[in-house]
């Protein structure tokens, strides 16, 4: 069978990545252009700022994403841009460069849901893994427990009822005083700490999440007592949404059956929830972490996701538009 060469494009935050995938799992090159330097003076990514240097990078970007591949636009079969979720403007970016791209060079467009990059970011990383899995998405905009039966194939087991973790992660680290983005120090710090602050868990019936109380927990905490060890916040922040993590995941595998467990999204990089995760895998569940240089935002995943969409005849007309809030 020939090769097929996916264009991932990806500009929903803050990251301008452009990558050119073969077959879906093995990456030519995958170049991400963050704009972290700009956006840390503010706390957080400015949405109009944001578009505006993706703009300026996105013909850059895939430029050498070309180069680095040994290939030429010709060379590409499909044309995979994300479309959502995200911010709108910075979206518009990626996919208005990727639908000018499919027009001019008569190529197939296929936009990708964000959420489903995550997820194939593990397609790249494991060679052999397949569907069905569970996959615990943990993302800056995003938690949810997918039950993915096939390659477009999902269903929704759980989700946050109000926050993500990511922005948990994120809102901590502001209020500790580590600044933005937040997940990485918190990370770092953590492993200084010891676990002994008691932090509230919030549960539900069914398998979904909310962290709005433990990141109001946390908050007070510190400001109640500026003086609270920083480090051991952080560790006992993480080890409690790893409780709740694993609790629910534990519950997805005991309701479907599946025992084999997929980690995505930005917050599968935090070193303490991989190994408390690895830890399962005593109890005979089989565990996928994504390499970490894929767990942020990355068009490699883009085009993975963008490459199982085409192979299933999901393609999209040039009336493809950006969805702020889209969902699996
Ligand atoms: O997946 P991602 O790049 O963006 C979305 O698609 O939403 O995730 C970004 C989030 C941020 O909240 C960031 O703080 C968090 O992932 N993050 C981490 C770590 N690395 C990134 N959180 C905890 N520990 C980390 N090592």
């Amino acid at each position: 069978m020939k090769d097929i060469l996916t264009l991932g494009i990806e500009s929903s935050c803050d990251e301008t990545s452009v990558a050119v995938v073969k077959n879906g799992r093995i990456i030519l090159s995958n170049i991400i252009d963050t704009q972290i330097p700009i956006h840390e003076k503010y706390g957080g990514v400015v949405p109009e700022i944001a578009s505006r240097n993706h703009i300026e990078a996105i013909s850059r970007v895939t430029k050498k994403a070309l180069e680095e591949a040994k290939v030429t636009f010709e060379d590409i079969d499909v044309i995979t841009p994300t479309y959502g979720p995200g911010l709108v403007g910075a979206l518009l970016v990626g996919l208005s460069y990727g639908k000018a791209l499919s027009y001019a060079l008569n190529k197939p467009l296929v936009g990708v849901n964000h959420i489903e990059g995550h997820i194939a970011a593990n397609y790249i990383t494991y060679n052999e893994l397949k569907p069905p899995f569970i996959c615990l998405l943990v993302s800056g905009g995003n938690t949810q427990l997918v039950y993915v039966k096939d390659y477009t194939e999902f269903e929704i087991l759980g989700k946050t009822r109000d926050d993500a973790i990511g922005e948990a992660f994120d809102k901590v680290a502001r209020v500790v005083g580590l600044g933005y983005p937040g997940g990485p120090k918190v990370d770092k710090l953590a492993k200084e700490g010891q676990a002994n602050i008691e932090l509230p868990k919030t549960h539900f019936e069914n398998l979904d999440f909310s962290f709005s109380g433990i990141k109001t927990a946390v908050i007070n905490l510190h400001h109640k007592n500026p003086d609270v060890n920083k480090a051991d916040l952080c560790l006992s922040f993480e080890k409690t949404v790893t409780e709740i993590l694993v609790e629910n995941t534990i519950k997805a595998i005991k309701q479907t059956g599946i025992k084999t467990l997929v980690l995505g999204g930005g917050v599968s990089a935090n070193s303490y929830i991989r190994n408390e995760f690895l830890k399962l895998e005593k109890e005979g569940i089989k565990v996928y972490t994504p390499d970490i240089k894929l767990c942020t935002d990355n068009a490699a995943m883009i085009a993975s996701a963008g490459y199982y969409n085409y192979i299933n005849g999901k393609t999209n007309n040039l009336e493809l538009n950006a969805i702020p809030n889209l969902k699996i």
